[in-house]
């Protein structure tokens, strides 16, 4: 085995892209890195100041002076700190998910999220990083690439599932959501900046019909013979 080893994987939300991630990073001893997570602290952070979310300058002077930061805990379970506190949950609100777009839209802010990822990576040279642009942007030279896809409905029922999990009493519905994610994909496939695409080289796998253990077995096999 090589002394580094990239993992890009890529697609859009409720796709299985973070338990994937994470399953995998944990199988062979990788990090993982979650990038949404990194757009979705700026996101909170900008709507706790106050900041106008249309005003880039001001988006990029606040991402200027602010660190974000990721710390693992067994499992790979992952806390996301923001400026030293702790925003694991935080990030996770409706609020910040619809939000993330301003955010993730700007090439200056992206570039220093990008610079971040791969900071991080190629520190601990074995990687598994899950976002919308790792295979095209981030890591185009990763050792391995997947687009993980699913159908509409199939992708809003596992996060009306999550969210039932989380906060049984949600008043959120299952059309609302669907509306939401379907939005969501309009919008990060069609930013001009590092659009939600899959690399040319990646492997593809629809999801739809699959269990959470059939993706990870058809994943885990083909990075174990790339390794
Ligand atoms: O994966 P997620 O749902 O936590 O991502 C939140 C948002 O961040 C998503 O709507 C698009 C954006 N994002 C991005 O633009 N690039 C990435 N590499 C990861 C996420």
């Amino acid at each position: 085995m090589k002394g580094k080893f990239i993992v890009a994987i890529d697609g859009p939300a409720g796709s299985g892209k973070s338990t994937i991630a994470k399953g995998i990073a944990q199988h062979f001893n990788f990090l993982y890195i979650d990038t949404g997570a990194m757009y979705r602290a700026l996101t909170l952070k900008a709507m706790e100041e106050g900041v106008d979310l249309q005003d880039t300058n001001k988006l990029q002077l606040l991402a200027d002076k602010t660190k974000i930061d990721m710390k693992y805990l067994s499992g790979n379970a992952l806390k996301v700190f923001l400026d030293s506190r702790d925003v694991t949950l935080a990030i996770r609100s409706p609020e910040v998910t619809n939000n993330v777009f301003y955010i993730a839209k700007d090439a200056a802010i992206r570039k220093k999220m990008v610079n971040l990822q791969r900071s991080l990576a190629k520190r601990h040279k074995k990687a598994v990083l899950e976002g919308r642009d790792i295979g095209t942007v981030v890591f185009p030279d990763a050792d391995i690439k997947f687009f993980l896809d699913a159908q509409l409905e199939e992708r809003a029922g596992r996060r009306f599932k999550e969210l039932k999990e989380r906060e049984s009493k949600t008043k959120v519905s299952f059309k609302q959501i669907e509306q939401d994610i379907s939005q969501r994909d309009k919008k990060d496939e069609s930013r001009k900046v590092a659009p939600l695409k899959m690399a040319v080289d990646a492997i593809y796998i629809d999801t739809t019909n699959l269990s959470i253990k059939e993706v990870f077995q058809k994943v885990r096999e083909k990075v174990e013979n790339a390794l």
